[in-house]
């Protein structure tokens, strides 16, 4: 039987493409893989109140202390990984730290599925 390590070798080789792609998919270089997801937004929206997000960007994270995230005034240029950067790693010298240590990548990217939900500015300059 010749067949078999022939198919062990492209099943392992499918696998390995597939953990590829995931672990990819976590990375913060990436466009998040969860926007318009409506479960991931749902949980995004969860994980905001938990994590206490709302305190300083408000409850509809329309600002406070913070700066409101549903308009299209940005601090910085707002692609999705710039927007991960912010969160997971904080803005050095402002009251913005990081979270990396309460959130997985996985759930950062459901957050920021859950902020872009929120969008109010202008259509034209979605850039994610
Ligand atoms: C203690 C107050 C505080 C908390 C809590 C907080 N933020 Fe922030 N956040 C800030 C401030 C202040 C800034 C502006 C930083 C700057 O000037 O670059 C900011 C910036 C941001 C930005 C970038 C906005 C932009 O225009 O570039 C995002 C996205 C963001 N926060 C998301 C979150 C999320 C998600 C959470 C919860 C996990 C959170 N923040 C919790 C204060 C806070």
């Amino acid at each position: 039987m010749r067949f078999k390590p022939v198919l062990n070798a492209m099943l392992g080789a499918a696998l390995a493409a597939t953990v590829a792609s995931a672990a990819a998919a976590r990375a913060a270089d990436d466009a998040n893989p969860f926007t318009g997801d409506p479960d991931a937004i749902a949980e995004g929206k969860r994980l905001w109140a938990q994590t206490g997000c709302y305190a300083c960007h408000g409850k509809e994270a329309g600002g406070a202390v913070g700066p409101d995230l549903t308009d299209d005034q940005w601090v910085y240029r707002p692609t999705d990984a710039t927007i991960f950067k912010a969160i997971a790693k904080g803005r050095k010298g402002t009251n913005m730290v990081g979270w990396s240590s309460s959130l997985t990548d996985e759930q950062i990217w459901k957050v920021i599925a859950y902020i872009r939900s929120l969008y109010k500015g202008d259509p034209g300059k979605i850039i994610w």
